[in-house]
């Protein structure tokens, strides 16, 4: 059985001491709980890259995982700015999130790029949160499927699977505009990619690989969203950055599949 992935991606939000103050209340609300209770369920939180020591000194007290935002294609060396997947793994963030809409967006990040990070990580063990997703526009030219299939297929090339990659299909039309997916819509495209890993990969990745929804998601249509088969978790924006609402959206899952 898959298990279910609640993952909060923080984007560009927070000061050091508010950081601080959500890992304290996060991890007591986790510890709290009977730890066979996340035997089916994970929970990531991505925050900025110059928390990530903070983060994972909480995390390895509580049964919380720690993820990146972003990572270099190179492996190491003269690229100001950049994080390499070695230097993830060095301090035990064991996930990064590569090809948000918003990097392809404002850093116009291609699917080759996004290959190559996607390998880094991998040989890093890394474990990548490899999003996709199509604009309004593809949708309203509907062309959804095509664009997606195109992106799996740049985006994996050259990857066997044997590792594991999250993949994370977020509309880009729903991100931080409060328009969500309906349960229908996002379904319809969560099988399409799970067929098209059998097509390329065969049955037993496909029925491993862990398929998150992304965009707008909060509690109010979480239940939904996760009672779809091929929906495997969320990878959760705006409302993963107040404690209480991310809090909700752990016990929404842990109700379903704890
Ligand atoms: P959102 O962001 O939940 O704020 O829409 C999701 C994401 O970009 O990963």
């Amino acid at each position: 059985m898959r298990r279910t992935v609640i993952a909060g991606n923080w984007k560009m939000n927070k000061t050091f001491s508010e950081a601080e103050d959500f890992f304290i209340s996060l991890t007591d609300a986790l510890n709290e709980k009977p730890e066979d209770e996340f035997d089916n369920l994970e929970v990531i939180v991505c925050p900025p890259a110059v928390f990530l020591e903070l983060a994972t000194d909480f995390s390895v007290e509580s049964p919380l995982s720690i993820g990146g935002q972003d990572v270099s294609a190179e492996n190491q060396g003269a690229f100001t700015g950049e994080i390499s997947a070695d230097m993830y793994n060095s301090i035990q963030v064991d996930y990064c999130i590569v090809g948000h809409s918003e990097r392809r967006k404002y850093h116009s990040e291609s699917d080759s790029l996004i290959n190559m990070k996607i390998k880094r990580l991998l040989e890093n063990e890394v474990t990548p949160i490899f999003c996709i997703g199509e604009t309004l526009e593809q949708r309203e030219n509907d062309i959804t499927k095509e664009v997606i299939i195109s992106q799996l297929e740049n985006g994996l090339a050259d990857i066997n699977m044997e590792d594991e990659v999250i993949i994370a299909y977020e509309p880009v039309w729903a991100i931080g505009t409060g328009k969500v997916a309906t349960p229908e819509q996002a379904q319809e495209i969560h099988q399409e990619i799970r067929n098209w890993l059998n097509y390329k990969y065969g049955k037993e990745i496909a029925e491993n690989t862990i398929l998150l929804y992304g965009g707008s998601m909060k509690p109010a249509n979480e239940l939904e969203l996760l009672k779809q088969p091929d929906i495997d978790g969320g990878l959760i924006g705006g409302a993963s950055l107040v404690n209480d609402t991310f809090e909700e959206m752990i016990d929404i899952a842990l109700q379903l599949r704890g």
